[in-house]
């Protein structure tokens, strides 16, 4: 298995470029689907969720090329509605493709998604059953795989218990083939779900409120496809802002959205961390000394939980004591043993906050990534950290974070990628 080894502390320098968001592309993908037209998708990273969702894709049927970020999709003579379990197993964004399975066949076969294990037991899929009944759908469970078929799918009023991407997503996608209008309300805000509806109704589909709590769904009989151009990713833009903090570096980050990472930039303004930001960069300036904070994780425009474990490293360089809630999931900060090994002073209340004391000096140790964000967390100590810090596992973040090793590299840190 690939392993990253980092040499630290390290100071980063120079510009590192955003690559476009994982949570927009691994929607378009699916929804690429719903026309029967070739759709491009400039922009797309180049990680393992993606390669996994465009596998799925091919299975299905779909004919794609990819060149670099660029990639071409055309689902016309797609043939299966089965989501194979070998795939679903390894990305929960195997869901996507079940509503615009749904929208265009009226039937979809699938096993629960798989993905990090970063909540209780299985991650619970009830909201997108819910949803697909109101519009319609028959579902039956056997042998592990879910059935649903709908012969005709109807708008219908449906309320989100909690606020869901995914599950937002889905039923925004397949409203947008079916018969009627469908008001979702209670609906997840996230920049990437704002995205994926200015693509639809570009391409003809009639959505409105999509980035409020309501959307408003006019089904239409079929959309076109186009140029789609993937949005920067976030939860990116803000890791690199956090590892450009924690490790006291310059460091311009380019090509993002900084409006997208407000919740965190806010907070680096209170804490005393210096930057400059421009309409599409971020340029984070060594500072020193900074603050301690309490943050709570909450939907968008609240503090990401995507951005929570590499914002606890930050917190462990503070100068004070900051409590970390995690109110999304209750498994997101077991990776805080791994930095205690380090010699962070961190204290678990209980599943979903810990205190942080800060400032420690941490120290390299051989460590394993359990999910993609904390992952990106580890990179980010074994930077801050003094000697050679060992990661295994790194699939998890290879998941979704484009060649890592290869971009930290060029600003500067000590980090190469090996095989046992
Ligand atoms: N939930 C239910 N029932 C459902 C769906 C969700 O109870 O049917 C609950 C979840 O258990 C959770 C809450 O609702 O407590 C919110 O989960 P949500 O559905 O919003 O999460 P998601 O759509 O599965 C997306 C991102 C996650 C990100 C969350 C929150 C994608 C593919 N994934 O997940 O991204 O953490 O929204 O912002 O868009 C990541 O990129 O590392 C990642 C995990």
């Amino acid at each position: 298995m690939a392993k990253l080894v980092i040499n630290g502390p390290t100071k980063l320098s120079g510009e590192i470029s955003v690559c476009g968001s994982k949570n927009a592309a691994l929607k378009i993908i699916p929804a690429s689907i719903l026309s029967k037209e070739t759709i491009t998708i400039n922009n797309l990273p180049d990680i393992e969720d993606i390669s996994r969702s465009l596998e799925l894709i091919e299975y299905l049927g779909a004919k794609v090329s990819r060149s670099g970020s660029v990639c071409k999709i055309n689902t016309e003579n797609i043939t299966k509605v089965d989501i194979p379990p070998n795939i679903a197993n390894k990305i929960r964004a195997s869901i996507m493709f079940v509503g615009p399975l749904l929208a265009r066949f009226g039937e979809v076969y699938f096993p629960h998604p798989g993905g990090c294990v970063i909540g209780a037991g299985i991650r619970p899929i009830d909201f997108f059953i819910e949803g697909f009944a109101k519009m319609g759908t028959v579902t039956e469970i056997k042998d592990g795989m879910y059935r649903l078929t709908a012969k005709k799918l109807s708008g219908c009023e449906y309320f989100f218990a909690k606020p869901s991407v995914t599950g937002t997503e889905s039923l925004m996608m397949t409203a947008t083939l079916s018969f009627g209008i469908t008001t979702l309300k209670n609906c997840a805000m996230e920049p990437e779900i704002k995205a994926l509806a200015e693509y639809l109704v570009q391409q003809g589909a009639k959505i409105e409120g999509a980035g409020t709590p309501t959307i408003c769904i006019r089904g239409v009989d079929t959309i076109h496809a186009d140029n789609f151009d993937i949005i920067p990713d976030r939860i990116e833009t803000g890791t690199f802002a956090i590892m450009a903090a924690a490790t006291k570096s310059q460091l311009i980050i380019k090509k993002c959205i900084p409006e997208h990472i407000e919740s965190l930039l806010s907070i680096f303004q209170r804490i005393g961390i210096d930057f400059d930001q421009g309409s599409d960069f971020i340029k984070i300036k060594p500072t020193k000394k900074f603050l301690p904070y309490n943050i709570m994780t909450h939907e968008y425009p609240g503090f990401p939980t995507d951005l929570q474990s590499p914002f606890t490293v930050l917190m462990t360089q503070a100068e004070g004591t900051s409590l970390i809630h995690e109110t999304i999931y209750d498994r997101r900060l077991l990776f805080t043993d791994m930095l205690t090994q380090m010699g962070a002073d961190i204290t678990m209340c209980d599943p979903h906050r810990v205190v942080v004391y800060g400032p420690t000096k941490l120290y390299g140790r051989k460590l394993t990534s359990p999910d993609l964000r904390a992952g990106i967390a580890m990179i980010i100590a074994a930077l801050v950290a003094k000697g050679e810090t060992e990661i295994d596992n790194i699939y998890q973040i290879d998941r979704g974070y484009e060649s890592i090793d290869k971009r930290l590299s060029l600003c500067g840190a000590k980090v190469r990628r090996t095989k046992d």
